[in-house]
């Protein structure tokens, strides 16, 4: 099987991982695998059939009528939800936060982490998440640990809202992050946390492009060859 380049990018919620992976993959050509979507979509399943996310059983009773795909559209990651493009639809904080929740158990963990390794398997990729450094990809050459200060990840959110016009609130936001950061950091199955090897990059006093060109220089140290 052919050896391919992986870079993993972990950190809390509103890092910018995705921003900054989407950039890095354009940049280098890779697949940028978005693994937080794949658990987006699972609560989803789980929220339309009115499962309570605190009933361990009846999540990991659902787990086995879920599936799964990915595909790729014009370099954009599309999600499949037993046959059904639920890409436009995950983005919501019941969304996230439901998926911070039942992420929690194993069966879920279990059936996304099989398909992520398939996936890096198959080529090269940026893929993001809580876990991708330290289980889904623990061979990566180049791991990085994506954050920024709480105060600095809920002001970006704020804003990216605002402007599609929704209505929220500053405080309401950082609690929400905060919560989620320390349910994502507390659980016991993959909880989030810097990789040994992995380089902490911390966004909050600089651009996507800054980010994007750090991880690249870091990519080239660690030994990929880039066309000039
Ligand atoms: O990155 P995101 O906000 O789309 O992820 C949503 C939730 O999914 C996150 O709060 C925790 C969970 N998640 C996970 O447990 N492991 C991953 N690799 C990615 C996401």
């Amino acid at each position: 099987m052919t050896k391919h380049f992986n870079i993993a990018i972990d950190g809390p919620a509103g890092a910018g991982k995705s921003t900054i992976a989407k950039m890095v993959a354009k940049e280098l050509g890779f697949v940028y695998v978005d693994t937080g979507a794949m658990y987006r979509t699972m609560a989803l399943s789980f929220l339309r059939q009115g499962i309570d996310p605190a009933d361990e059983a009846a999540i990991a009773a659902a787990c086995g009528g879920v599936d799964i795909t990915i595909r790729y559209e014009d370099g954009a990651q599309q999600v499949f939800l037993n046959g059904e493009n639920v890409t436009g639809l995950i983005r919501t904080e019941e969304v996230g936060n439901m998926a911070s929740s039942t992420s929690v158990y194993m069966p879920v963990r279990e059936k996304l982490v099989e398909l992520q390794k398939q996936l890096a398997a198959r080529e090269n990729v940026i893929m993001d998440g809580r876990d991708i450094g330290t289980c889904v990809l623990p061979d990566a050459p180049v791991k990085i640990y994506l954050t920024a200060s709480s105060r600095v990840r809920a002001e970006r959110r704020y804003k990216e809202l605002t402007k599609k016009g929704l209505s929220c609130d500053l405080d309401e936001i950082r609690k929400d992050i905060e919560e989620r950061d320390h349910r994502d950091m507390h659980r016991e199955h993959s909880p989030l946390k810097q990789a040994e090897d992995a380089v902490l990059l911390d966004s909050s006093p600089m651009t996507a492009q800054e980010v994007a060109a750090a991880i690249i220089r870091i990519a080239c140290e660690h030994g990929l060859e880039v066309e000039q």
